[in-house]
């Protein structure tokens, strides 16, 4: 461990069965984006939403070429695998991210997610992410259709669509996400893949129900969870309306 790993006072109360345990039952997840967190005391962050019943972190590095802000890297990834249970849901929005797979993976990533634009040879990174034991997953911009995902689909753990143009939290949801996730979900059922759905960017309780009836299944909030008095609640809330959500879906198909 370097010296410039963080320090995070790690969190024993919840063991990952308990973390399992209080997981939303209608299939739906949060994932609370720490880049929205205040940095110098991420561990009380992390300590609240596992309050709200969280189960994954979803951890932004950015390298100020692929994106035009640079936030946080493997170190404070290794901390935080000290500080907690949780999934770590590690989106990467980097060049060249094949050669950090290994490090990210090593310092206790569980869920690796790889922008179909940073790599000429997505298969490639998203094979080293499965070897290295980790859960690929393949991303897209607002500009990227869905089809330059085609050949890659049977082989993700899950695909992220990005809601906004990456590099910055706070910025507004852009509505066409909501046809990519619709998109996806009709491709999964007809050829009987198993990818999960993620959404990342502009999610709050404003728009939970239109993603979820449209097929999202992880929705990454940054903005909407730390920027609010009470995280746990505000998860709590975000979750509640999945649930909601998911079951007027399931009402109008029966
Ligand atoms: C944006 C990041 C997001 C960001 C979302 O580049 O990938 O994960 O943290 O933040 P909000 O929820 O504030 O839009
Ligand atoms: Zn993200």
């Amino acid at each position: 461990m370097g010296e410039n790993t963080a320090k995070i006072s790690p969190n024993p109360a919840l063991s990952r069965d308990r973390i399992r345990q209080v997981n939303v039952p209608s299939g739906v997840e949060v994932a609370p984006s720490i880049l929205a967190a205040d940095f110098a005391c991420l561990g009380d962050a992390i300590g609240s939403v596992e309050r709200g019943g969280v189960s994954l972190l979803h951890v932004d590095v950015m390298d100020g070429h692929f994106v035009p802000n640079i936030s946080i890297g493997v170190p404070v990834v290794a901390s935080l695998r000290k500080a907690t249970k949780l999934q770590l849901d590690v989106h990467l929005m980097i060049e060249n991210p094949e050669q950090y797979i290994e490090a990210f993976a090593t310092a206790g990533a569980d869920m690796i997610s790889v922008h179909q634009e940073a790599t000429p040879h997505l298969d490639r990174a998203l094979t080293m992410i499965r070897e290295r034991g980790c859960k690929p997953g393949a991303v897209i911009n607002p500009a990227t259709p869905v089809v330059m995902l085609r050949e890659v689909l049977g082989k993700v753990d899950h695909v992220l669509v990005m809601s906004v143009n990456p590099g910055f939290g706070g910025q507004a949801f852009i509505p066409e996400a909501t046809e990519k996730i619709r998109e996806l979900r009709e491709i999964r059922d007809r050829h009987h893949y198993s990818y999960r759905i993620q959404v990342d960017g502009g999610i709050g309780p404003e728009n939970v129900a239109e993603v979820v009836r449209a097929g999202a299944q992880i929705l990454v909030a940054g903005t909407s969870v730390f920027h609010t008095a009470d995280p746990a609640a505000a998860v709590r809330e975000m979750t509640r309306l999945a649930g909601e959500a998911l079951v007027q879906k399931v009402r109008k198909v029966v």
